[in-house]
């Protein structure tokens, strides 16, 4: 039988020799724990980061601006002298410039809605904004259910979940008068907006094919009371169908003073107070191509017109046909047939705009074409129906 006899002096060794194992293996230990942070803060630094979920708008760069709105040959009127410093990487203040709609009655919300998520999902960096009647906000009674007013609260619902608009209720612009009717508001009420240093606004309804000459126009222009496209290629008075504009306090007042006095529509009130041709986008400006079109000019097209290249050089096509009650309606085909441009090429970008509208204002809105009665009354009535009907 063999004994494990060990002496004082051996267990002594072997004792310390544990120690000193332990302590190595503690320091080993911290070390290894030590190190092991390192790595990972070094593996967070190097590791690209996440995507944030919602993409904050970010300056747009200066590549995807149209240069040739910053750098035109020849003479440079009227350009913010930052264009230089933007063009060489900096940032431009975004959250003061804006793409502004303004509502006055129910039937216009969705068009105007349709605009500014066109301009979303073309990623314009500009703030975008709704005005309209603030009397819209003041709760109803449950029994007096409005189904206009329930379509209406519901696409401003939209309007900021899905697009970031913000909304800016309006006033009447004469003070105290019937907030119940579209007549009491007034354009003039972008000039309350003196939060921005520039706003854009675009007359409905229409189809934006391309946001960024938009966005040139309000990053690289002065800030001026108002320049307005003109209404002709004369350039002798503006018209409502763009608008570039500084608002400020003292404008407001003017406009609204001019108001008081004589109760004027919007065009006219604009044209009393903003000169021609001082007050128009400059003739530069719009050199670029189709700033502004009108759909019914396609019917007035040569031929040679070609689809594809003028939606190419179109920024904003405005749907307006005067025979046609617009592009919310449902207009029977036969009628269509007999007002579309004769020309192939041109037909082609015509029935393609209305058609995209159509599909835009389902996808946005979540809205069928109001049904077509043809006389004004019939036409009232229909979208009052039709709306009743939600
Ligand atoms: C229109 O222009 C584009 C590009 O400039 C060209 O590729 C196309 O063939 C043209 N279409 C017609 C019908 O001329």
């Amino acid at each position: 039988m063999a004994k494990l006899l060990l002496s004082s002096g051996q267990v002594s060794i072997i004792f310390s020799a544990a120690i000193i194992f332990l302590f190595t293996f503690a320091l080993f230990l911290s070390g290894y724990v030590l190190q092991q942070r390192y790595v990972h803060s070094l593996q967070a630094a190097i590791k690209p980061r996440l995507p944030k979920p919602l993409p904050v708008p970010k300056p747009i760069e200066p590549p995807t601006l149209d240069v040739k709105w910053a750098r035109p040959m020849g003479g440079r009127p009227k350009v913010d002298e930052s264009v230089d410093q933007m063009i060489a990487g900096e940032t431009l203040d975004w959250s003061r410039l804006g793409y502004v709609q303004v509502v006055k009655e129910h039937v216009e919300v969705c068009s105007a809605l349709m605009l500014l998520s066109d301009l979303h999902e073309k990623k314009s960096p500009a703030k975008k904004i709704l005005m309209f009647p603030r009397v819209w906000l003041r709760n109803v009674d449950d029994e007096e259910y409005d189904a206009q007013m329930s379509t209406t609260r519901r696409l401003l619902r939209t309007a900021v979940r899905r697009y970031g608009v913000t909304l800016a209720p309006m006033e009447t612009i004469v003070d105290g008068a019937d907030d119940s009717l579209p007549s009491s508001y007034s354009l003039a009420s972008l000039y309350s907006l003196t939060n921005y240093e520039r706003l854009v606004y675009l007359q409905g309804p229409g189809v934006l094919l391309d946001a960024s000459a938009l966005d040139s126009l309000l990053a690289f222009s002065t800030s001026e009371a108002m320049a307005a496209f003109p209404a002709t290629a004369e350039r002798r008075e503006l018209s409502t169908s763009l608008l570039l504009i500084h608002p400020s306090r003292e404008s407001f007042q003017q406009l609204k003073e001019t108001r008081m006095a004589t109760p004027v529509a919007d065009l006219a009130l604009f044209r009393q107070t903003f000169a021609a041709p001082e007050s128009l986008i400059s003739e530069w400006s719009l050199s670029m191509g189709n700033v502004v079109y009108e759909s019914q000019k396609l019917r007035g097209t040569m031929d040679g017109f070609n689809a594809s290249e003028f939606r190419a050089a179109t920024t904003y096509v405005r749907l307006s046909d005067p025979e046609l009650p617009g592009p919310e309606y449902d207009v029977p085909y036969t009628d269509r047939m007999r007002l579309r441009p004769k020309e192939g090429q041109a037909r082609e970008a015509w029935e393609r705009l209305y058609e995209q509208f159509r599909q835009r204002r389902m996808e946005v809105c979540g809205l069928d074409l109001e049904p077509w009665v043809r006389s004004a009354v019939g036409i009232a009535g229909a979208a009052d129906e039709a709306a009743g009907e939600l």
